[in-house]
């Protein structure tokens, strides 16, 4: 544990872990929980005591805000296990800058760094045995505030709780991946709250994306709601197109996620001297490039499939297949990014902090 605690954590422990049961080998990825879980609440205006306690289901009252006005954000992060057995977390400084910035958007209380950075370390320090060594291996993390008041009444919460929990993961690989480009449903406006990690950005994809996987596509990039004109993210990725030598990605704005992933991609890209801009892409454009064969690669960037790899698109009802590429920029960077987070490489960037 690097940080010192400023806010002790009250902690009860199980009397036998559940470890010996898991299958590692075989992990459907976020189905299975560690041990423990933290767990923090906000009432009367402040945080108050945190607790580690075993994982287990907690009552709330019917009312409560979470359930009726969907008061609700997230992160999504992951810990990786080095050779020497040590275990490290990639860039938390940012989920948790993020956390806050999506719980401003939400009206919801921001929480404090030290019982997030404590809580963090704290919790996987104790479930450090989760995280298996070898690429691929992880330990998603997944820290979450709900509005825990009761009352149904549409007026933010007075009382939330603040959680970790732990999921052992294996790499996320989800076959080979065929978007529909928009034309019609949104995940994000202007003014709304695209930009925060809010459930209900990913509720209101489920439907869209069920008519996308009946006709055969695994995903839907997302164009803005305006226009429908320029291509923004892919499900719940960032989304890089690359044409001739210069990759693209849409600039964050208020309807795009901040990715982790796709702002240390591109910084990697940049060192590696590969061409990158942070620029929209008009479906129009890249329909040509895929036309004209400038159109080499289009993948999506997130902490779960951290590059996955999209074959082909389809916009109005035509099917445009991608390029088969040996070694793509794709992979190349997954390479990259993978091996600073396993400790395979030197962390020239300091994104790696030790637990
Ligand atoms: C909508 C959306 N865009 C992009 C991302 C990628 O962000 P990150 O790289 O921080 O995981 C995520 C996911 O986690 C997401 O939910």
């Amino acid at each position: 544990m690097s940080l010192s605690s400023t806010y002790e954590i009250d902690i009860a422990t199980v009397s036998e872990s559940k470890i010996g049961a898991v299958d590692f080998d075989n992990l459907a990825f976020g189905t299975t929980f560690t041990d423990h879980m933290f767990i923090c609440d906000f009432k009367n205006g402040v945080w108050q005591k945190p607790q580690i306690t075993p994982y287990q289901p907690f009552l709330l009252d019917p009312s409560a805000k979470v359930f009726h006005y969907g008061q609700a954000i997230f992160e999504g992060m992951k810990a990786y296990k080095d050779e020497n057995e040590d275990v490290w977390l990639f860039r938390p400084d940012q989920n948790l800058e993020r956390f806050n910035k999506s719980a401003v958007r939400m009206a919801m209380p921001e929480i404090d760094e030290n019982i997030f950075m404590n809580g963090l370390h704290t919790l996987i320090d104790l479930e450090r045995n989760w995280v298996k060594k070898g690429l691929g291996n992880t330990l998603y993390i997944r820290p979450f505030m709900i509005a825990i008041g009761s009352g149904v009444i549409a007026a933010p919460s007075t009382q939330y709780r603040f959680m970790i929990i732990l999921s052992p993961a294996k790499s996320y690989y989800s076959g080979e991946v065929k978007v529909i480009i928009a034309e019609h449903y949104s995940r994000a406006a202007n003014g709304g709250i695209g930009a925060a990690k809010a459930a209900g950005n990913y509720s209101a994809q489920f439907y869209p994306t069920k008519l996308a996987n009946d006709k055969g596509f695994q995903q839907i990039i997302w164009t803005d709601d305006a226009t429908h004109t320029q291509l923004e993210e892919a499900g719940t990725m960032n989304v890089f197109f690359r044409i001739n030598d210069t990759l693209f990605t849409a600039p964050t704005s208020e309807r795009i996620l901040d990715g982790v992933t796709r702002k240390s991609l591109i910084e990697i890209a940049k060192r590696d001297g590969i061409k990158v801009e942070e620029k929209s892409v008009l479906v129009t454009e890249l329909v040509e490039a895929a036309k004209n064969g400038t159109l080499k690669e289009v993948f999506g960037a997130g902490t779960a499939a951290v590059v996955n790899p999209i074959v082909g698109f389809s916009y109005q009802d035509v099917y445009y297949e991608l390029p088969k590429i040996e070694k793509s920029v794709a992979i190349r960077l997954k390479e990259s990014i993978t091996n600073i987070q396993y400790k395979l490489s030197q962390d020239t960037f300091g994104w790696t902090v030790k637990v």
